[in-house]
Formats: C-alpha cells, structure tokens, sequence
C-alpha cells in the first residue's frame, strides 16, 4: 500500500517535471533547464515504475527489466552522442517508430493477458469494463500500428533510403477513408465478440495506412509530418497507459499527442496547408514531384565577382538552408556577416520556418556560430524588404527560396511560402550542382536574370570569398626602389 502510494505520488511530480519541461523547451533562454527537467521526470517516472513492478513481478522478471533498461540507455545514450545534427529527423523517426511498436505489442499482450484463451486477468473484468478494455486493445494496436509503419516510412524518406516525392496511388484518398471505416467496423465486431482473427485484421489495415499516410506525401511537406507522427506516437502511448492501467503513461501520452499536434497545426498555418488534408495525408498534391521544364541557362559567377558585388552593396540579406548545416559553413558565415558589418553594409539572416531538416535548425547554427539574435529575422519579418536589398546570398537553400511555390498553382509545393528572394538586385545561389531541394522541384530562381550561380561546397566557397575580401583589404606593398 506504501510502495503505491509513494508511486503515485512521484507520478505526479514527475507530470508536473515534464509540463515544467515542455515550458522550458519553448524558449532557447530556458532550453536546457528544460531538458534538465525531463531528464529529472523520467529518472523518477522510471524508479517509481520499477517500485511499483517490484511488487508483482518475480526475481527473473526484475532482472530482464533491468537488462532492457540498461540496453535501452545504452542504445539511446551511443546514438545521441553519434548523431550529426541533420541526422536528427531521421534518428526522431526511429525513435516514433519504436513507441507505435511498443504500443501495438501492448495491446496484443492486452489481449493475451484477457480476451485470449489463458487470460487468467480477465475474469475481473466484466460487463461494460471488459468492453471497454475490447476497445482500449484494439485502438492501442491500430494508433501503434500507424505510428509504426508511417515513422518507417518517414525515415526512410528523411534519410534519402527512398524517393521523398509522393506516392500517388490511384483512388489514394478513398483508400484511406476505405482504411478507416474497415478499421472502425472491426473495432465494433471486436468489442462485440472479441476474435484474434480480428485484431490481425485491424493491424494489417493499420500497418498498411500508416505506410500510405506518409508515402503520399511530398517531400516539402515532410516537417509537417514528423510533428504529426510525434503526435500519434503520444496517442499511442496514452493508449498503453489506459492498457497497463498507468496514469503517468496516460499523462505524458496526452502531452506528447497535444504538443505535437500544435506543433503540426503552427507548422500547417506556416507552410500554408490544411491541417485536415494533413491528417487525412497527401495534402491533395496534383502535380508530379521532380518534373523538369525549360527554364533557360543558368550564369555562373566566381567567388572574386562575388567578393566584388559584395564590397560594393549596402545591404545584403543570407537566407541559408539545408545546406549550411551540411556543409557546416555558418562560422565561415558568420566571419563574412561581421566582415561586411565592419564595412558598414547593412547584414541580416532570414530564416524559412522549415529551413534544413528541423524545427530553429538554421537559428541553432548561427547561435552556435555567434550570430547576434537581432540580425536574424523570421520570413515574415524579411519578406518585404528583399526589393530594397542589393544582394540576397542563398547559402544551400533550395524549396525555401522556390518562386514556383508563389507563381505556379501546379508545383507540388504551391501555396508553401517561401522568402523572395529573387526581389533583390542580384542573388547569389551557393550549391554544389543543379540538383533539386529536398521537394525534388526544380527551382526557377536559379535561371533568373539577377540570379547567379556560385558552385561548389558552400564553406569552401565562403571562405574564398573572405579570402579574397582580405587580399584586397591588405595595404598595397611598397615597390623596392620607389620614390615616390
Ligand atoms: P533543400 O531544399 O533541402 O536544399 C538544400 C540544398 O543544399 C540542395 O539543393 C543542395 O544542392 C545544397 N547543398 C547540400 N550540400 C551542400 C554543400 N555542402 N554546399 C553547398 N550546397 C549544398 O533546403 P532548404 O531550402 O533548407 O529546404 C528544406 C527542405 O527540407 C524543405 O523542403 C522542407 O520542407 C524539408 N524538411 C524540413 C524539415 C524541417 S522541420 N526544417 C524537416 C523535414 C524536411 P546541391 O546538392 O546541388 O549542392
């Protein structure tokens, strides 16, 4: 009775740990006392777990719980320290992945343990509770089974192990509202009679969903995805919570799920999607991802001309993307930014929302590298004043900068808002190739007239240009002989 008690109690300390966490997160100020306090949450949500299982389950029983956790931790603590920052999307997959599992097995072994043939647990529950519980199995293995394969699907998308463009099955929207109403016809034959055939039934329709919720969506569309299945996997584990009968899982399930689900419908507002289309998948894409027109020639330009239009602007924005976080060129970039501000050429960064591969990856960058906060701006902030700037320098962005999301109703990524950067005098475009963004859409900017192409790794390039910034700023040597 003691042992639960004192449970409960550091069950609600540590909800109250993990709300404090969530508030902390929300501004870089207060970041890392946040995830002090959810590491502190979950060490007690954890001890108080292994307590209260301590009184039920048999020495054997502890000793594998132990070896799990410790393999767990192990795993957890070697990918964190491993994992390169553009990598986090993918390694956030997994990690969805592993709950949508976990949640699916729960409901089976919710089963096993009383709707199946040696449910010994299952003759306390009767009349309406024992339906209940029909019901809490069978949502805990369809929300697992979505979040499973859909995470799977996403990672492998994120990390270019398949094409990001959509898949676009004949008749897609209809077989997933198909998906649906089977899902929702099994639910009420099974809380009437439960039958195992029936809980395999709603896992392959899961399990198949899941997989076609996320493959037709496009690539440009992806971040908001990643927050959607950050919802789904809080969902599923409040599922398991109702299961396993454990109100912390249940608490920190529904914070996971509603936070997520925010984060999706700011990301939806801010990228200019439906937030229904979004949970419905596909967001109604008409167009064919990666489809090439004419566009024309591109010009090229060297780091030395750059260096040239540089030393003579008055103000120059750098929108960077995707690939300064690759190319790790934000010191390099930032070196420039205070170069030109010594010169007394007016600087600022604008930063996409959904700018490189996660949520502020950009502002983490220049954070890093000590870009001073008030230069760097949110799209919104910068968007009407690119006609005004005299150099736009895109360091490896791509989709964020693409006016074919403002000027042509048939890409695939129309409607997203992106920064205008093609209203500048001359725009400077650093990358390695012609190849497309992260969309797979081909980006017209790059053939525009007051475009330039700057080729190469974007550090590289950035630092010839500081380079050749110095050479010309060094005091002319004095001939031998010279008099004058
Ligand atoms: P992207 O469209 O991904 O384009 C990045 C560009 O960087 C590529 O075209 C690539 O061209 C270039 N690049 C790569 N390595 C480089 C290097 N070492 N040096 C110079 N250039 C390099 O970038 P973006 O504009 O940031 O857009 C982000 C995209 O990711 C959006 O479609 C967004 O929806 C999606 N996404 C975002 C998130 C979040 S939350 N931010 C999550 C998932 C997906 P080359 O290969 O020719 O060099």
């Amino acid at each position: 009775m003691t042992t639960i008690t004192a449970a409960h109690a550091a069950y609600i300390v540590a909800a109250l740990l993990f709300v404090l966490s969530l508030a902390g997160l929300s501004q870089h100020r207060t970041s890392r006392s946040g995830i002090v306090w959810g590491i502190t949450g979950m060490v007690i949500a954890l001890t108080a777990t292994v307590g209260l299982a301590s009184r039920t389950v048999t020495g054997t029983g502890l000793v594998l719980t132990a070896v799990a956790m410790a393999l767990g931790a192990g795993i957890g603590l070697w990918r964190a320290r491993v994992v390169e920052m553009t990598g986090m999307p993918e390694l956030i997959a997994v990690m969805h992945s592993l709950v949508g599992l976990a949640a699916a097995l729960v409901g089976w072994n919710g089963y096993l343990d009383v709707e199946g043939a040696g449910g010994h647990a299952g003759q306390q529950l009767t009349g309406s509770l024992l339906r209940i519980h029909h019901a809490e199995v069978f949502i805990g293995v369809f929300i697992g089974g979505v979040t499973f394969t859909g995470s799977v699907v996403a990672y492998l998308k994120l990390s270019a192990r398949i094409r990001s463009s959509p898949l676009m099955l004949p008749g897609r929207h209809a077989l997933n509202l198909g998906a649906l109403a089977a899902s929702a016809v099994l639910t009420i034959a099974f809380v009437t009679r439960p039958h195992p055939a029936l809980l395999v039934a709603v896992a392959v329709v899961a399990l198949a969903l899941g997989a076609h919720l996320v493959a037709s969506i496009g690539g440009g569309d992806m971040p908001v995805v990643v927050s959607m299945l950050n919802s789904y996997s809080g969902w599923a584990a409040a599922a398991s919570g109702f299961l396993l009968d454990n109100d912390l899982l249940i608490v920190t399930g529904a914070l996971v799920g509603s936070s997520g689900a925010y984060l999706s419908y700011i990301m939806c507002k801010a990228m200019n999607r439906s937030f229904l289309s979004v949970i419905a998948g596909g967001f109604g894409v008409q167009a064919v991802a990666g489809e090439d027109g004419d566009h024309g020639e591109h010009r090229e330009v060297s780091a030395q001309d750059t260096a040239e239009l540089l030393r003579d602007a008055s103000s120059v924005v750098i929108t960077p993307g995707y690939g300064m976080a690759v190319a790790q060129a934000q010191y390099p970039v930032a070196e420039l930014a205070r170069k030109l501000r010594e010169r007394g050429v007016e600087v600022r960064f604008g930063i996409h929302p959904v700018a490189g591969r996660l949520p502020g990856h950009m502002n983490v960058l220049l954070a890093e590298a000590n870009v001073p906060y008030d230069i760097v701006l949110e799209m919104d902030e910068i968007n009407d004043d690119f006609a005004a700037s005299s150099v736009v320098l895109v360091i490896g962005a791509n989709d964020t900068v693409n006016p074919a999301a403002a000027e042509d109703p048939a890409s695939p990524i129309a409607g997203m808002p992106v920064l205008h950067v093609w209203e500048a005098a001359d725009v400077i475009v650093f990358k390695r190739s012609m190849a497309t963004g992260y969309a797979g859409v081909q980006n017209p900017l790059f053939f525009r007239e007051n475009t330039q192409m700057l080729f190469g790794d974007a550090k590289q390039r950035v630092e010839d240009i500081l380079r050749s910034l110095d050479a010309t700023d060094a005091p002319t040597p004095v001939m031998a002989g010279a008099n004058g």
